[in-house]
């Protein structure tokens, strides 16, 4: 396996195997690496000769200094997981690789950025996709590979993709649970034990939503019971919504169950954790 934190080395590797016609597959990362990470290296080493693994918490897509700080970082460990998965680059660039100057420039996807990640982190998506567009430029890869998990960034990213005309596919992969049906993310190593046993509560809730959904029950009135249903739990519900799953657009009702999407945030204790889930699993 390949380490490179300079962008020259990794791109006279990259051009030789591409001299070869190999093709490339991207899984930018932040690092604490889980299951769902291995899944998405998994995917893209199935359908590229190459995958890279980028590694770098991105400090333009944290509105909150204090949630940059205490984002985990396990880079040894990483190392090790990249290694078993059989990932053959590791791109760990630092801030000044990333960043020469503090950056002034800003994305702005309209209604898409705005509501429900981008209420509560205003400004979150304009750091993804300055991020993930440098990333591109770097490595031009043939696909890149992003969880379901992070549903909304995954639709602003297809949108930076279309209008910059960036020359790669892009993959969503399904979301890895834990036995219990929390969904991995590297945030789940912060909860304390009992945190981690309330944090069940975010799918718990997702499931019982839909499965009622489907059976006609107005979703204001689902979203009340998953509020209080949160409050007794002692975790801080941030928003319940239902939506559009190409589009995002916000819904009161379902109109066709196959293209609707319930996403959830909430606070367990100190640890902002997201999950979703389609009405039904049939993809379009
Ligand atoms: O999903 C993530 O881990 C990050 O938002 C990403 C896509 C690596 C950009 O920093």
């Amino acid at each position: 396996m390949h380490i490179f934190s300079e962008i020259g080395p990794m791109n006279a590797y990259l051009k030789r195997e591409r001299s070869n016609l190999s093709t490339v597959g991207l899984v930018p990362t932040m690092g604490a690496l889980h299951a769902g990470h291995v899944s998405l290296l998994q995917a893209s080493k199935r359908e590229n000769a190459i995958t890279i693994c980028s590694i770098y918490v991105n400090p333009t897509q944290f509105n909150d200094p204090a949630d940059l700080e205490k984002y985990p970082r396990t880079l040894e460990t990483d190392i090790q997981m990249l290694r078993e998965a059989e990932c053959n680059v590791v791109f760990c660039p630092d801030n000044s690789t990333m960043y020469s100057a503090v950056s002034q420039l800003k994305f702005d996807f309209g209604a898409l950025d705005k509501i429900l990640e981008g209420e509560f982190r205003p400004g979150h998506y304009s750091g993804v996709a300055l991020v993930v567009s440098k990333l591109f430029n770097m490595v031009q890869p043939d696909r890149a590979y992003f969880g379901q998990k992070d549903f909304q960034q995954f639709r602003v990213i297809s949108r930076l993709v279309e209008e910059l005309k960036f020359d790669l596919s892009l993959v969503c992969a399904p979301i890895v649970r834990e036995a219990d049906g929390l969904a991995m993310s590297s945030r789940n190593m912060r909860l304390n034990a009992a945190e981690r046993k309330r944090a069940v509560i975010l799918y718990q809730n997702l499931k019982q939503t839909r499965d009622r959904l489907l059976q006609g029950d107005p979703f204001p009135q689902l979203r009340k019971t998953v509020a209080s249903q949160c409050d007794q739990n002692n975790v801080k519900l941030e928003y319940l919504a239902l939506a559009d799953r190409e589009t995002l657009t916000l819904l009161d009702d379902v109109a066709d169950p196959s293209r609707a999407i319930l996403l959830i945030a909430a606070q367990v204790g100190d640890v902002r954790l997201i999950d979703n889930l389609y009405l039904t699993e049939n993809r379009n």
